[in-house]
């Protein structure tokens, strides 16, 4: 029997951001609450810088220790809070939006000075395809940025997210004096650097004297303006932002600890507890009884001399146990886990069991690969972890004639991992690897070094993006292929992608073949 009571105090999400915008900060504070942490910058040390992009080494050096914050769980007022770590650093983009596959909400950071910046508004787009509930939180209030409108109308408009606050700044920068809960209708007062969670004031009505005694000029302002937010903004509903169509938001400090508790007590109120998945033969619901789940992220061995990997696995349905036979659907094959992991409080231990919206890692030597499917024996593959056409592309080419199985071994573990993505010449057999980021191209080219002992360099190809193709005009389909023979190339799959060198190669196709659909996300059967 699944354990209803364990999956409806489950919380697992992500928190998203542009580098800088204090992600990690506020990762940080929300451990503290939850007693996983003792002392502040315990997680920041695991940070992947993102600097420069010449500091892959650093990553690569960090990717160890990244193992420990890929997801993070800890209890919170009887809550069981799944965390997952998504990269901060831009190359490793299509990492995060497979993490995105695994949660059941998001919060947002965004910095009150900086607003909207690119990186929130790509990640927010998937998650609104997805419908995944966003919670958004404006951070550095301690500093000066833009004011409270003008933001909420940035992210209305660049993140196309309809809002409604539900804290109020008071001031900010030097004269921030805290915000105004407008759900609990109470007014917390900001202390700098306060590790002290104080109660906040009650002020049901906001007319009342005392305001002007706390606040002095600021309370004025801040009845004209909740007056005005009210008017503007919709009332807040439960549904709404459980489908999607919402997005409250809250104002605070992360660095200063101020209104995270706020956000942390919402969030485990409203946040939805693990919803179930499409797969390709039926929705499938977290309270079944039999065991499903599917691997979003797999992470390489740090020892080169160990080429055992950790795959986490997110539980949809049922219960996971240690020690017992599933079905991996991919492979037609059972396997059993002697030593799956979760990460608790920050320690990593070994889990008897667990259960859905639980990610848990299992050690593996090469079984898995990215969106594969545990079951305990029904036949169905999840649905929702495609591949996006790569946007920069390489030849690959093998530099050392003794060891090409070494690097052809390799460079398919890597591709299994979501490195990279690869594609081969359909007539010329020649090998493409593309990716989202520059970055990767030199972490392939290490990896592939240190780990597999083989060495490749790369050869310059004109690609302007990979597109998979299907038509139901078979005459069509053909004079497409034999046309553009040498364009076209086979996933890792064997399904053929067009391999488009520009912009306008791609449109002169669309153009000549009007009955063959190009696709630039892998699961396009989907949208059929
Ligand atoms: P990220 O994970 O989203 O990339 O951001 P991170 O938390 O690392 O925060 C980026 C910078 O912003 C850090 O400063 C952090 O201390 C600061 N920060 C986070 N929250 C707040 C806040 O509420 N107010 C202010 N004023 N600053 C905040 P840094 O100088 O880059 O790092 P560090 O040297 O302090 O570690």
């Amino acid at each position: 029997m699944v354990n209803k009571k364990e999956i409806a105090r489950r919380r697992t999400f992500a928190i998203v951001s542009h580098p800088d915008a204090g992600k990690t900060t506020l990762t940080e504070k929300l451990l503290l609450f939850g007693g996983a942490i003792q002392v502040a910058g315990a997680v920041k040390s695991n940070k992947i810088k993102k600097t420069a992009t010449s500091d892959w080494m650093e990553i690569e050096r960090q990717r160890g220790i990244s193992v420990a914050t890929s997801v993070m769980g800890f209890e919170y007022e009887g809550y069981k809070i799944n965390i997952l770590d998504t990269p901060g650093h831009q190359d490793f983009a299509e990492d995060t939006f497979r993490t995105l596959t695994a949660v059941d909400s998001v919060i947002v950071v965004i910095d009150v000075a900086k607003g909207v910046e690119p990186q929130t508004e790509k990640l927010v787009k998937v998650c609104r395809m997805r419908k995944t509930p966003i919670m958004v939180f404006i951070n550095k209030l301690d500093r000066p940025g833009k004011d409270a409108f003008e933001l909420l109308d940035e992210i209305e408009q660049k993140l196309h997210l309809k809002v409604t606050p539900l804290s109020w700044p008071v001031g900010m920068g030097s004269s921030f004096k805290g915000v105004y809960n407008l759900y609990h209708r109470a007014l917390h007062l900001f202390k700098p650097s306060s590790q002290v969670i104080e109660k906040g004031i009650q002020f049901t009505d906001l007319s009342v004297p005392q305001l002007d005694e706390l606040l002095d000029t600021a309370a004025e302002t801040l009845r004209e303006e909740v007056e005005l937010a009210q008017g503007v903004y919709p009332e807040f509903k439960i549904d709404e932002y459980l489908s999607g169509n919402i997005a409250p938001v809250f104002f605070g400090s992360a660095l200063n600890t101020f209104g995270v508790k706020e956000l942390l007590d919402v969030f485990v109120k409203i946040a939805p507890p693990p919803t179930g998945r499409e797969s390709d033969v039926r929705f499938v619901k977290p309270e079944e009884p039999a065991f499903t789940g599917f691997i979003f992220k797999i992470h390489a061995n740090m020892d080169p001399n160990h080429r055992d990997r950790l795959a986490f696995v997110r539980i949809v349905s049922g219960t996971f146990k240690r020690n017992t036979l599933y079905y991996h659907v991919r492979l037609n094959r059972k396997l059993k886990f002697a030593s799956p992991t979760a990460f608790m409080a920050q320690k990593k231990s070994i889990v008897e069991e667990a259960f859905p919206g639980d990610i848990v890692g299992l050690h593996d030597t090469g079984n898995f690969k990215i969106g594969d499917t545990l079951t305990e024996g029904e036949i169905l593959h999840f649905k929702g972890i495609p591949s996006f056409s790569p946007e920069l592309f390489r030849y690959v080419v093998n530099d050392d004639p003794m060891r090409a199985k070494q690097l052809a071994k390799g460079i398919d573990q890597l591709m299994d991992e979501g490195v990279a993505q690869l594609f081969t010449g359909k007539h010329t057999g020649r090998k493409i690897i593309g990716t989202v980021g520059a970055l990767q191209f030199e972490v392939i080219q290490y990896r592939l070094e240190h780990e597999y002992n083989a060495k490749c360099r790369y050869e310059h190809i004109t690609l302007h993006k990979t597109a998979w193709f299907t038509s139901d005009n078979k005459p069509q389909l053909e004079d497409f292929r034999a046309r553009k023979s040498s364009q076209i190339a086979l996933d890792k799959e064997g399904r053929e992608v067009f391999l488009a060198d520009s912009p306008f190669s791609l449109q002169m196709a669309q153009d000549k073949y009007p009955d063959i659909r190009f696709y630039f996300t892998s699961e396009f059967e989907a949208e059929d």
